[in-house]
């Protein structure tokens, strides 16, 4: 029986997770492979510290080049994280005729056309399922799965950290910063929480997500991203009592020739099937023309959720290796020929519902004001909520206003001129309502 040989760059979390299942499941992956899968050599930082995965020290190096160079080794996989030195060791390993496989979305999100070309030019695989969903096959159903759509749009959630801490906040009443302290106590969230709770990590995911499935790149640092930070426990519950919930999504859709992607907090109706996803889980709602709309759900980290992605990966480029087919399956999901470019949507253009929550003095003839404001900018009001009134003279109330389908540029220009009247006190919320249709 033929065995290929596997080398991994990072022994850490993920890498960890990689080589537990290359050991546990050898078995079942040689019965549904047809060949073995031998985890060779794993290169790490340091390579003195001990490690509770089952390798031989003499299998443990600090030189990843060492391991890229093996002439026994097939598929060279990544799980260091970073920019560099991973982008020249994944580039290296392609030069050398390797196969690779990564879990890094932020190399990818940043150097994916440069890796994605280099692995066309060189006729080998290049894996990245782990690098979005974790665990979810999400890469591989838009890239095979669903290739016969065209897809409209797609609403996801895809950090599993800003997902946990509004779970949390909704469900157990919590403010941001006690549901960050408790996501950090229990590992979900970093000790510098701010990639992921700006919404940067999702606006990465996303842009690969788009990029895979419009056949367009999408440059990560145009996506429109909120993160979470901003939002209070107050709008949560308003949500609640409006019939919603709040998550932060990461949106791609197609928008008259142009491709719409943004991250930021929106309201999902509470019986929408993103509503019902909490905790650490991800979730990828998908709408394409032939099949309708599919929902991908499950865990987004972790060592061996991300493991198992990356073990696909490995048994997919095997496949393909034993086959004598590999480049199957293009990179970006396109031939590379087929790749266009089309434009992003400017957030300004963006139209949709809106939630404003208002702080004014309780005062007569101030919401008729703001009224006649948002209808100088064709924003109607769907419904207006005001609870009580305030309990000292001076002290604001909040007026909750939902909107019908407005324009964000008319929704902007609406709220600075609602700013200047005295009765507003302080900075309006506003949250994005999105579609049910789609969430
Ligand atoms: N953690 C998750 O749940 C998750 C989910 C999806 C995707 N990912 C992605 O998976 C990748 C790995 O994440 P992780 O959480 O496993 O990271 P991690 O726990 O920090 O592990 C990183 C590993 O890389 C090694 N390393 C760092 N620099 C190196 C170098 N120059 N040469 C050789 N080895 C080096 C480290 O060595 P030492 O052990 O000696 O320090 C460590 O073993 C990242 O791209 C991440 O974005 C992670």
């Amino acid at each position: 029986m033929q065995t290929i040989q596997v080398g991994l760059i990072g022994l850490g979390n993920v890498g960890g997770g990689v080589a537990t299942i290359l050991t546990q499941q050898a078995e079942l992956i040689t019965q549904r492979l047809g060949a073995r899968l031998m985890l060779k050599r794993a290169a790490r930082r340091h390579p003195e510290h001990p490690i509770d995965v089952s390798l031989s020290a003499s299998q443990v190096t600090g030189d990843a080049l060492a391991v890229i160079h093996d002439p026994e080794i097939d598929i060279v996989v990544e799980l260091m994280g970073g920019y560099e030195p991973a982008r020249t060791y994944l580039l290296e390993a392609l030069r050398a005729g390797k196969h690779v496989v990564t879990a890094n979305k932020a190399l990818l999100a940043e150097h994916g056309q440069e890796l994605f070309e280099a692995a066309a030019a060189a006729g080998r695989d290049i894996g990245f399922e782990a690098s979005v969903g974790g665990g979810i096959p999400v890469i591989r159903t838009i890239k095979e799965g669903f290739v016969a759509n065209r897809f409209g749009a797609i609403a996801s959630i895809i950090n599993g950290t800003c997902n946990y801490i509004l779970s949390q906040m909704s469900d157990e009443d919590l403010d941001f910063a006690e549901a960050l302290k408790e996501a950090q106590a229990l590992g979900y969230a970093e000790a510098d929480p701010h990639f992921d709770i700006a919404g940067i990590d999702a606006a990465q995911k996303i842009a690969l997500l788009a990029s895979l499935a419009f056949g367009s790149w999408v440059p990560h640092q145009q996506v429109y991203t909120e993160g979470i930070d901003g939002l209070s426990r107050r709008d949560i519950a308003y949500a609640r009592e409006l019939g919603y919930r709040i998550k932060l999504l990461a949106l791609a859709k197609t928008a008259g020739g142009r491709l719409d992607v943004r991250v930021h907090p929106a309201f999902v109706a509470l019986d929408s099937w993103l509503a019902h996803v909490n905790g650490v889980h991800n979730a990828v709602s998908i709408q394409g023309d032939a099949v309708g709309r599919s929902m991908l759900i499950g865990r987004g980290a972790g060592a061996m959720p991300t493991g198992s992605a990356v073990v696909g990966d490995v048994v997919d480029v095997a496949r393909n290796i034993l086959q004598g087919s590999s480049g199957r399956v293009p990179p970006r999901a396109y031939q590379e020929n087929s790749l266009q470019q089309l434009p992003l949507q400017k957030i300004d253009e963006v139209v949709c519902r809106y939630y404003l929550r208002f702080q004014v003095l309780d005062q007569p003839g101030t919401l008729a004001a703001i009224a006649g404001i948002l209808g100088q900018h064709d924003i109607s009001i769907e419904s207006v909520l005001q609870k009580g009134r305030a309990h000292a003279q001076g002290t604001p109330v909040s007026v909750v206003m939902m909107t019908h389908e407005a324009r964000e540029q008319s929704v902007q220009r609406a709220l600075q001129a609602i700013a200047s009247l005295p009765a507003v006190q302080g900075e309006t919320i506003r949250i994005r309502v999105e579609d049910a249709m789609e969430t």
